[in-house]
């Protein structure tokens, strides 16, 4: 790719470009964003979710700092679906918690502080518009931080997660779940006619947008594969980086320690 380009989808633009490309996409899906991915994924992105968040639970009763709290940051938060999952698991213990839920876009955040209200969940989470790669957090502030279907999104992913290793306490976990490689060619190939043939289609029937979602499939393809993205997570000097792949690889959960 010449110098000073980055993909957008299977588009190469100017670097500087693309954060506001991403924007513009998410501000024309965010009203419908979880009725999207219900009707894409069959709900399959819930169960995914869930095991991210079981992944957190493995380690987090070890964590709980001296005034009894865990404090969480959700990047690439968009309307709240992981922060909520994790508050109502740290309610269900009795853990006291904080949540920063921190997105580039302002209206997912909004449609996330209005699901927030109508779900009781808006005490102990906070909303925060920021850029991914340039986090307003203090070093060493959280216990644990996640990403989910965020990074693949992001111009430079290993700003990304130079940020997450510099915000993140000594000891404490990253996690990432995004879309991978299906570590099976048949699979591979049924998946991608359903990516590429249906998906847009739904995104042109629900919203009359058949482009966003065009991205959206383009994009997964350019994500790194499992063993290269978590070459990335070491090299951001995160240890013991591993990964967990998830329905045959169509999505993997992977992690770290600071
Ligand atoms: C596919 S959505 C995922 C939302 C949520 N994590 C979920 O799983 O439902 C991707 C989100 O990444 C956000 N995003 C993209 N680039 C970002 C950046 N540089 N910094 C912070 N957020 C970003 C978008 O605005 C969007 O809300």
């Amino acid at each position: 790719m010449e110098q000073g380009k980055t993909h957008f989808g299977f588009k190469e633009v100017d670097r500087e470009q693309k954060a506001g490309l991403v924007k513009e996409i998410f501000s024309n899906v965010a009203g419908k964003y979880d009725l999207m991915n219900d009707l894409m994924s069959g709900g399959v992105h819930r169960i995914w979710k869930n095991k991210m968040v079981e992944e957190l639970v493995d380690s987090w009763e070890s964590i709980v700092d001296s005034q009894g709290k865990i404090k969480f940051i959700d990047v690439a938060g968009g309307t709240g679906d992981v922060a909520f999952r994790i508050a109502r698991k740290m309610r269900a213990k009795s853990i006291k918690y904080e949540i920063d839920v921190v997105d580039i876009n302002q209206e997912m955040l909004d449609v996330g502080k209005a699901r927030a209200v109508d779900q009781n969940l808006f005490s102990g989470i906070k909303f925060t518009a920021c850029d991914g790669e340039k986090l307003s957090f203090a070093d060493e502030t959280f216990d644990f931080f996640t990403i989910a279907f965020g990074i693949r999104n992001f111009t430079n992913i290993d700003k990304a997660l130079s940020e997450a290793h510099r915000v993140l306490k000594k000891g404490g976990k990253f996690i990432c779940l995004e879309f991978s490689q299906m570590n099976d060619y048949f699979l591979q190939k049924i998946y991608d006619a359903y990516s590429f043939k249906v998906i847009p289609k739904i995104g042109e029937v629900v919203l009359n947008d058949r482009a966003s979602y065009q991205y959206l499939v383009e994009s997964i393809r350019k994500f790194p594969p499992q063993n290269e993205f978590k070459r990335m997570i070491e090299i951001a000097g995160f240890n013991n980086a591993a990964y967990k792949n998830l329905s045959f690889g169509a999505a993997a959960i992977h992690s770290g320690i600071k």
